[in-house]
């Protein structure tokens, strides 16, 4: 097992302490927290989190609001298909469970875009329940510590094998902040690991190839923006937040002048992820 108590002091001495989502256990401005930093950066969720809170306090502010109103305030964020998800499950606890987050890891992964990894992370970081929390800085840091590629199940049981009763809200967020700022997917800094003494990665001398590549929940990460669809989806995204697309600009809003094929295809993937709709040949954001 990692060595726990060591872990934990050095979550008290070195972790990051100052981020907002830690002063709180309000199961909805954690789970706000977790979808904001799901393949966003630290430094880009900080600024959004209080602003989207003060105009979205509950879940139930939110799922009174329209759907346009969330897309909008997820500007800067990317990947906006996680705002319509965030709006959706925001009604679906309102509905379902009047407005009060379950703390059962069933009922969490029924909500939109809820899986496992922000399943546990509400459970842990608002209910202080003692699960594992897996995210891919956690599983980089537990595939490398057994010094193999693991499995999507054995990586979940040694998570929360790992966890030190009544210490899990700790435990998980060092193990999130020791993935970002030590065991670092490229430059990993064993010198300042606190789990290098049992860590079979830095016992055998960290040969080649890192354990962590392609090990269950370790992410190859984000592939190349420009030219992807994705860079044409937040372009036409960002300009439906101002207003409406009349059909005939959208190949250029796309960026893809020459090419309005893929303009309508990607486009109609838009309309799919409930982040568009089109009427009266505008395309505009859904209400
Ligand atoms: N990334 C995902 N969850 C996080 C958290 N609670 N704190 C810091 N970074 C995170």
């Amino acid at each position: 097992m990692p060595d726990q108590a060591a872990l934990l002091r050095w979550f008290e001495a070195q972790g990051r302490q100052d981020l907002p989502w830690r002063a709180t256990r309000d199961p909805w401005s954690v789970l706000v927290a977790e979808v904001m930093l799901q393949q966003t950066q630290v430094s880009r969720v900080l600024p959004r989190f209080a602003a989207f809170l003060a105009d979205f306090p509950t879940a139930r502010a939110c799922a009174v609001s329209p759907v346009a109103a969330v897309i909008e305030h997820w500007d800067g964020l990317g990947y906006n298909r996680r705002a319509v998800n965030l709006w959706r499950a925001a009604g679906v606890v309102t509905d379902r469970f009047d407005g009060v987050f379950p703390p059962s890891l069933s009922a969490l992964q029924e909500l939109p875009g809820v899986g496992p990894y922000t399943a546990r992370a509400v459970l842990a970081f608002a209910f202080e329940h003692d699960v594992g929390v897996v995210d891919t800085n956690a599983a980089r840091v537990l595939a490398r510590w057994v010094g193999r590629s693991l499995t999507r199940s054995e990586v979940q049981q040694l998570a929360d094998a790992a966890v030190p009763p009544a210490r899990g809200w700790s435990w998980n967020q060092a193990m999130l902040d020791l993935g970002a700022t030590v065991c670092t997917a490229r430059h990993p800094n064993c010198g300042a690991c606190p789990l290098r003494h049992g860590c079979g990665w830095f016992g055998s001398d960290s040969p080649d190839p890192d354990p962590a590549v392609g090990s269950a929940g370790v992410s190859g990460g984000q592939s190349r923006f420009a030219g992807s669809d994705r860079q044409g989806r937040g372009r036409l995204v960002r300009a439906l937040r101002a207003g409406p697309v009349p059909v005939t600009e959208l190949a250029p809003v796309m960026g893809w002048p020459d090419d309005v094929g893929r303009a309508e295809r990607v486009a109609a993937t838009l309309v799919v992820d409930g982040l568009a709709v089109i009427a009266g040949g505008r395309y505009r954001l859904p209400r």
